[in-house]
């Protein structure tokens, strides 16, 4: 397979001479690796920008968004959705960003998307400004389940988190996607140390209040400006000592398939509360996923150093099956997890907002 560098305005990616022989990829049509995982999970970028900046995300300012004529257009996304729906196996679809609600015309693509036979689940990764007013609409266009990232309910700690004052726009969010029906509603958390930690036990309460289901996720080094610091870090073991100084949590018993999340039942049932240990417990041998970001590369995991163009083959008049044969080269090359825990660990070029979470 020829793999095309993708130039980011820093050092170049090049995918190195795969370690595993393409022509050992035994002849099936799915999105299968070299150590047995299929792929049939789709995480879609939509756009890097965001209005937004949480700190374990974005710097203050200086970020540059990709050049619109770098993104793919609404045809070239549905073209790639299409092949992997009908040709790759994709049974799920998730549309992140950035900010996915920032993307023009979203409800309209989500209404092309489950349109797509065999008819894929979609779901969006989303801050939630502006989703208040357009729910309606996303859950008429089909869109079957929102995951909301809230870190804090206090007014002043969502100001530091995400240096913006738009707590009630976030509530408004969730409000509104349970009263269109989505179900379940989500809350995606991230902890920071000094500046949110104290009020797990507040995002918890105010979830069970109102029905929503809390995943708190371990902070992974995928910030634009590399400031992660594992010391930094609150761990999963950190979060649940924390939570159970409040609440009785007991395991769930129910499966957890491909599902990062650990889950565990409150207070005998009121509830429940996940946490995605990433990088203390990581599940990558699980991993079902696959992800295109809003520029056209295929990458086999959030962590990979090397990423498929598959905007060049688009634009370079290649038919659906030799798109569908890049992705499952990509795939079949896919490492066995993220070596966050390794010495030699390299943070990816891209940071988390122009991968999709
Ligand atoms: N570590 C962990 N989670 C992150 N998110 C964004 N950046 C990071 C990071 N460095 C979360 C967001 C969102 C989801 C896509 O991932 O809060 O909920
Ligand atoms: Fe999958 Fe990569 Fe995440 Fe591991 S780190 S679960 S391999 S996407």
């Amino acid at each position: 397979m020829k793999v095309t560098a993708i130039d980011l305005g820093l050092p170049r990616v090049v995918q190195e001479p795969s370690k595993t022989d393409t022509a050992a990829r035994p002849d099936t049509p799915g999105l299968v690796d070299s150590f047995g995982r299929v792929a049939t999970d789709l995480r879609v970028s939509l756009t890097d920008k965001c209005n937004l900046r949480c700190t374990y995300c974005m710097p203050a300012d200086g970020l540059d968004w990709m050049p619109d004529e770098q993104l793919l257009s609404d045809a070239e996304l549905l073209r790639l959705m299409r092949i992997a729906v009908e040709m790759l196996g994709i049974t799920d679809i998730r549309l992140t960003g950035g900010e996915p609600l920032l993307r023009p015309r979203l409800e309209d693509l989500v209404a092309e998307i489950t349109s797509l036979h065999p008819r894929p689940r979609v779901a969006m990764t989303t801050n939630g400004i502006g989703f208040a007013k357009r729910a309606k609409r996303f859950a008429e266009a089909g869109l079957d389940r929102i995951n909301v990232s809230l870190d804090t309910v206090d007014r002043e700690t969502f100001q530091r988190v995400t240096r913006r004052d738009r707590l009630s726009h976030v509530l408004a969010a969730l409000a509104a996607a349970r009263e269109v029906g989505l179900d379940p509603v989500k809350i995606n958390a991230v902890l920071i140390r000094g500046v949110n930690e104290h009020e797990v036990t507040s995002l918890l309460r105010f979830t069970l209040e109102h029905g929503y289901h809390l995943r708190f996720i371990e902070q992974m080094p995928l910030d634009a400006q590399h400031s992660w610091d594992r010391a930094n870090m609150i761990t999963a073991d950190e979060i649940l000592s924390m939570l159970r100084t409040e609440f009785t949590l007991t395991p769930s018993t129910e499966a957890r398939g491909g599902a990062p999340a650990e889950r565990w039942i409150v207070d005998g049932g009121v509830g429940d509360v996940g946490v995605i240990a990433s990088v203390t417990r990581p599940f990558c041998a699980a991993c079902d996923r696959t992800r295109l970001t809003a520029d056209g590369a295929i990458r086999s995991c959030l962590f990979s150093q090397a990423e498929t163009d598959l905007r060049a083959l688009l634009r370079g008049g290649a038919d659906d099956d030799e798109i569908a044969d890049a992705w499952r080269a990509t795939m079949w090359a896919k490492l066995a997890g993220h070596e966050i825990n390794d010495a030699g660990f390299a943070q990816p070029l891209r940071p988390m907002s122009s991968i999709g979470g």
